[in-house]
């Protein structure tokens, strides 16, 4: 990618991190493999999400948002952000739900995308546009929406793990950053001193050392930085409600185990996965595990406190997936459907797969009552 060649021959030292590289090979306005709109999400794209399965995801999202209204009171306007809407099928199927079902909740839903790739929000107004819902939706910059405005929820779904990381490696006992430099257009790693301290308050934060004689000489790793500075944002603009994150990852003690010394960095390209950031560059996606531990210490440094963490299989059991499991063997469907249905539910709940994702919910300007009483996904 010729902007990569050249943010390289434009710095000092000839060299990026790793997270300004990932940043320019995925969302680089014209070459990005999001911003330009190439990303493609789906069950025959480079990688499916759970909204590609069908609509019960954002169903069961839905159900949630509306206990959500309802532990605050039922407020005249309840803000939905979703933040990163890839294809936006998850956004058509929440609204088109709450519409079909909820019409009191939906008439106050105010519903704000947040999404950064200026390719995938022509790919969200489209989908959206099929079910007629385009204009309940408003696409924003955070700047576009004003501090301390929010009262509803702020959610996610495997947005942080596509945030740009730094690559660290461990020589001689300390902590070193891998950086991306060229020789003759070919791209390179080379290794050098931390380019910000940020890196080791980030371990302090969530108290791991990395120097311990636990992790062994060239033991590498992200730091996603960017999650911590997003959870900045929302505070910033989060009065009253909540922030729901799904993705996948584990909590620090795991994400940082001295056994994966190769870290969790992976690359999609059609629909196979490898661990090569080099190659395919703008054409596939570069994503790495997210750090739960981080976003919760981090939130609770800004007020942002958790509520839960659970796994989604059980969150999405808690919302009525069982039910529409039971429902299948009412006689209602064909044989082929109750097939189709069963194996999408099951791919949604399935501890090895979708359901063994982490859903982090945090609170923010809650009453310690609020705080405390339990929402269906989180029983
Ligand atoms: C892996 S895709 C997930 C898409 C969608 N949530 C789903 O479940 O199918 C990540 C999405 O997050 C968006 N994104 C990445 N960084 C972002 C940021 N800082 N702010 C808003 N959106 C972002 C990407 O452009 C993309 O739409």
């Amino acid at each position: 990618m010729q902007s990569i060649i050249e943010a390289i021959e434009q710095s000092p030292q000839q060299k990026i991190t790793f997270a300004d590289y990932m940043n320019l090979a995925l969302y680089h306005p014209e070459e990005g493999y999001y911003s330009s709109g190439r990303a493609n999400i789906g069950t025959q794209g480079d990688f499916f999400t759970a909204s590609s399965l069908g609509e019960d995801f954002g169903e069961l999202l839905a159900e949630q948002f509306l206990e959500m209204w309802e532990l605050l009171g039922s407020p005249k306007t309840f803000n939905l952000i979703e933040v990163g809407a890839g294809s936006g099928l998850c956004a058509a199927d929440i609204l088109k739900y709450l519409h079909d079902n909820y019409p009191n909740f939906y008439e106050i839903i105010s519903y704000i995308i947040v999404e950064e790739a200026q390719g995938l929000i022509r790919k969200q107004e489209s989908i959206l546009s099929l079910t007629g819902k385009e204009n309940k939706v408003r696409w924003k910059s955070w700047d576009e929406i004003e501090d301390l405005s929010i009262t509803g929820c702020i959610f996610s779904n495997e947005l942080i793990d596509a945030f740009p990381v730094h690559l660290i490696t461990i020589k001689n006992k300390e902590l070193t950053e891998i950086y991306v430099t060229q020789s003759e257009g070919k791209i390179k790693e080379v290794i050098s001193d931390l380019s910000t301290t940020r890196i080791i308050e980030y371990f302090k934060l969530i108290d791991i050392n990395l120097k311990s004689n636990r992790y062994a000489e060239n033991y590498r790793t992200e730091v996603n930085l960017g999650a911590l500075d997003w959870l900045e944002k929302i505070c910033g603009k989060l009065k009253r409600g909540y922030l729901l994150t799904i993705d996948y990852g584990y909590i620090a003690s795991k994400y940082y185990h001295p056994q994966r010394h190769k870290g969790t960095l992976q690359c999609y390209y059609k629909h196979r996965h490898h661990n090569n950031p080099y190659v395919n560059i703008g054409q596939q996606d570069i994503t790495s595990h997210t750090n739960f531990t981080a976003l919760e210490k981090q939130g609770q440094l800004l007020n942002i406190e958790t509520i839960k963490f659970t796994q989604q299989g059980l969150f999405l059991m808690g919302l009525g997936l069982g039910t529409r499991l039971s429902a299948l063997s009412t006689g209602k469907y064909s044989f082929l459907d109750v097939i189709k249905r069963r194996d999408t539910l099951h791919q949604l709940i399935d501890p090895m797969g979708l359901g063994g994702f982490g859903v982090l919910l945090q609170g923010k300007g809650l009453t310690p009552e609020e705080q405390k009483r339990p929402l269906k996904g989180f029983q």
